[in-house]
């Protein structure tokens, strides 16, 4: 199967020039200038449109047992949703409770993609538990292709693990070569300001804020890099949602501490004002860390244009607000957290970032795709427009306007945290490996044909 995209400008984390690129066999075999086209090879006129590497989403959750309910999204949804935004690669959090094995967990995570998935994915393994059974298996995970973990400083007596097993766990990954991605919030600090407030009567989402204080997500950074430089291993800090976190792991990459930093769409454009909207709304927008007072907007951003964040991801993690949200209706505790954001992160991301002139097209690149794909072991197959690269590009309309809403998205939600808000460019062509998956806000791939990508672990 052969594809042509002509006259594209191609834009990557480095480059930005015209050229033609053509297709065989799932991967990119020329790029060039006024390339020889063969009769009868589907050809796209990308004149006057971007053409990047396929977007790489480091951080979702899609099968998510979580908070006494299930993420909303399957993986034909997430993948639809995924891929008329422009991604092409999922990086999702297999996220067992402590009781679980790890490995019938992978295989249990990896069955829920299996037949479903339209784009091409890998996970994160979550460590929950740290013993002999557990290394062992992990071990053996990182044969098989995983070759990044998670933790979680956060939810006590769920996901999350004390200092002795984030120590051991550590001590393995540096081991192994595998980079651990870090939830870094203090749990019991948040559990005892929970009670409290919930005791002094503030049950609204509007106190779900105040209930995990930039301080706390500071503290649970700084925590992180300390065990980090004691051992070694290779961090990166999932969802940074503050000035004081991010400056707690730009204060340990200084001092040589192997750290990275994500963050994630919906703290670049939202503000803790839309969890304090009347009649419950606010419950739309509870996810941990909260959505910050927005002083720490221009600091994100900031950073993300010097490239000391890393990654721009969503931390997708949909939960309907007609009955699930309402959990917490009288209780913000219960309240499941997450903003359902996969469709909608690139194109909030070039909206609020390229075209309000905040970041160029080489970081919006890197930041969205390459450096995902570098630190996840991924490049050059994902991440890059070079010859050998899967064909996983997105042709991109700068010069599309049109409004998100619940009634065209394809997440499985009812409801989209960016209801009528503008999108200045949405992506006309995605192509995975070769394949069109998607067109003008229509899905119109295959379901079942995304694949399991295994990866080698870094040695960075
Ligand atoms: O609110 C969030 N972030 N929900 C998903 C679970 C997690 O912490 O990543
Ligand atoms: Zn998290
Ligand atoms: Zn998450």
């Amino acid at each position: 199967m052969s594809l042509a995209i002509k006259n594209g400008r191609i834009i990557t984390a480095s480059d930005d020039y015209v050229a033609d690129i053509y297709v065989e066999n799932e991967t990119i075999t020329s790029i060039g200038c006024d390339l020889e086209i063969p009769d009868g090879v589907e050809t796209i006129d990308a004149d006057g449109k971007l053409v990047f590497p396929g977007f790489i989403d480091p951080h979702v959750h899609i099968y998510l047992p979580f908070m006494g309910t299930y993420a909303k999204d399957d993986y034909e949804s997430a993948s639809k949703a995924a891929l008329v935004g422009g991604t092409t690669t999922l990086i999702e959090m297999c996220c067992p409770s402590r009781a679980d094995s790890p490995i019938e967990s992978f295989e249990l995570w990896k069955s829920k993609a299996e037949g479903l998935a339209a784009v091409d994915y890998t996970f994160h393994m979550g460590v929950t538990r740290y013993d002999d059974e557990v290394e062992a298996q992990l071990r053996e995970l990182v044969k098989r292709g995983l070759s990044s973990f998670k933790i979680f400083l956060a939810y006590q007596g769920a996901f999350g693990i004390d200092d002795e097993e984030l120590f051991k766990t550590l001590k393995l990954a540096k081991e192994l070569g595998v980079i651990v991605t870090a939830h870094c919030e203090n749990a019991i600090a948040v559990s005892q300001l929970q009670a409290e407030l919930i005791a002094a009567g503030k049950t609204g989402p509007e106190h779900h804020e105040p209930s995990r204080p930039e301080s706390i997500e500071t503290s649970g950074v700084e925590h992180l890099m300390t065990f980090a430089e004691l051992t070694g291993a290779h961090v990166y800090v999932v969802h940074t949602s503050c000035d004081g976190a991010l400056r707690a792991a730009q204060a340990a990459r200084y001092r040589g501490v192997n750290a990275w930093i994500e963050t994630v769409i919906p703290y670049l454009v939202l503000d803790k004002t839309y969890a304090e909207k009347p009649n419950f709304e606010g419950a739309k927008y509870v996810m941990s860390p909260p959505i910050r007072d927005i002083r720490n907007q221009p600091i994100l951003w900031d950073a993300i244009r010097n490239r000391l964040i890393s990654t721009v991801a969503t931390d997708h993690a949909p939960f309907d607000f007609g009955d699930q949200k309402t959990m917490g209706r009288d209780d913000f505790t219960k309240i499941p957290n997450g903003i359902p954001s996969v469709e909608d992160r690139i194109n909030l991301f070039y909206t609020h970032g390229v075209a309000e002139g905040k970041i160029d097209l080489q970081t919006f690149v890197d930041a969205g795709s390459t450096q995902a794909a570098k630190l996840f072991g991924m490049y050059p197959k994902k991440g890059a427009i070079q010859v050998g690269s899967d064909a996983d590009l997105v042709v991109y309309d700068p010069d599309y306007r049109g409004k998100i809403s619940v009634k065209t998205q394809q997440m499985a939600t009812d409801y989209s945290a960016f209801e009528g808000w503008e999108m200045k460019g949405r992506p006309s062509v995605v192509t995975v490996r070769g394949e069109i998956q998607a067109r003008d806000g229509e899905f119109v791939g295959t379901i079942g044909r995304g694949e399991f990508i295994a990866r080698q672990p870094n040695h960075f």
